[in-house]
């Protein structure tokens, strides 16, 4: 049976889920607050015999109303059982505090969805960022990575790099059983890929294809890593239909890449790939799709992550169901060799040749 195939909800039950929904902005900051101010660790650390409302106010040294409160709408979202008027953490409490995936979410969703959100409605109507000028004033997210607040830029960062780091080392040995000797990853962002590349393999030549101002946050990282010596920096912006793809390589890799675009931009892109290409060349696209996720809390955040794309990256792109990337692939003139799901925990690995 395919993911959302099926209503299994009880009516019961799905309108105690439509009230969760109704008030999850209010949920999710209670949640988060409960985490940065401490209640959720102090609550965690006195074990199995609990904590009074008394006692976590004098741990936290914050006023006894709000902490009141909080845990109180705490109680509510299951954070915490209470018992004769001690609080005791629950399995959700126990994931909200310590769960890095949580966090990372929660940190990403705060810090730079939150606000620009509000603006989604024309943003759908647009089909433009409307709600990016609550970080900035750029066209699309990717102009303003490299300038966004320190607190914005930490999170976005440690979201993008969560995913594509635990794919990373189960994508290295696929790539590399074909020996590539040079190697140009296009999005190459904080040239996470290509130093890990010139540690895992001491022969090949990486060049990073990236828009400018992301280029120089590369350049710091390669340095700092010593394999600025084998990574040429290539700048470029591909929305540019007139921008090029050096070519030369043995391996074009595109990681958590294509879907920063519209599905005609894609195209485009893959086809300026194409004729970067030679008959030997392999490209590598790694991507989550949503129809290939293991179950469908992960299927579900994809899916929500889609509106951060509409809301505020570019107006126009998506997490993809397979069958929409594997079109444009298609399009492109190129032809998928293999696909391997599951690559890491989440992601699908397409390798494509040219047609
Ligand atoms: C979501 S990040 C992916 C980073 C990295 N490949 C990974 O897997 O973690 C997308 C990257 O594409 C770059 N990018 C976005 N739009 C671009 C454009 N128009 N031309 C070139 N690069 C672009 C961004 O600067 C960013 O580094």
């Amino acid at each position: 049976m395919s993911l959302f195939s099926q209503d299994n909800k009880s009516a019961f039950d799905a309108k105690a889920e439509a009230q969760r929904i109704a008030y999850a902005p209010v949920a999710f900051q209670a949640c988060r607050v409960l985490r940065t101010e401490g209640i959720l660790e102090a609550v965690q650390k006195s074990g199995s015999a609990g904590i009074t409302l008394a006692e976590v106010v004098a741990k936290v040294s914050l006023p006894r109303y709000g902490v009141k409160v909080l845990m109180e709408a705490g109680l509510g979202v299951g954070l915490f059982c209470l018992n004769e008027g001690r609080y005791t953490i629950t399995k959700l409490g126990y994931f909200m505090l310590r769960d890095p995936m949580t966090r990372i979410n929660m940190d990403v969703v705060h810090d730079v969805f939150y606000s620009g959100f509000f603006d989604l409605d024309k943003a759908v109507r647009e089909g433009k960022p409307a709600g990016l000028k609550s970080l900035g004033d750029w066209p699309t997210i990717y102009e303003g990575l490299s300038s966004l607040e320190p607190q914005a830029r930490e999170s976005w960062l440690a979201w993008d790099h969560y995913y594509s780091d635990q794919a990373f080392p189960a994508a290295l040995p696929i790539v590399f059983a074909n020996r590539p000797k040079r190697l140009l990853d296009v999005g190459g962002n904080t040239g996470k890929f290509a130093i890990q590349c010139a540690k895992h393999n001491a022969d090949v030549r990486i060049t990073i294809a990236d828009l400018d101002k992301q280029l120089a946050l590369a350049k710091a990282n390669l340095q700092q890593h010593g394999v600025a010596d084998r990574v040429d920096l290539h700048a470029v912006n591909l929305l540019d239909e007139s921008a090029t793809l050096p070519g030369g390589h043995d391996a074009i890799w595109m990681s958590q890449f294509l879907d920063c675009f519209s599905e005609q931009q894609i195209v485009s892109i893959l086809r300026r790939a194409a004729a970067a290409m030679s008959p030997d060349t392999r490209l590598y696209i790694l991507e989550l799709l949503w129809d290939r996720q293991p179950n469908e809390t992960a299927a579900f955040c994809l899916q929500q992550i889609s509106l951060y794309f509409t809301c505020l990256a570019n107006g126009n792109s998506q997490m993809y169901h397979s069958s929409d990337l594997l079109g444009c692939i298609q399009q492109a003139g190129l032809v998928v060799e293999e696909q391997r799901d599951q690559v890491g925990l989440y992601h699908t690995l397409i390798t494509c040749r040219k047609a």
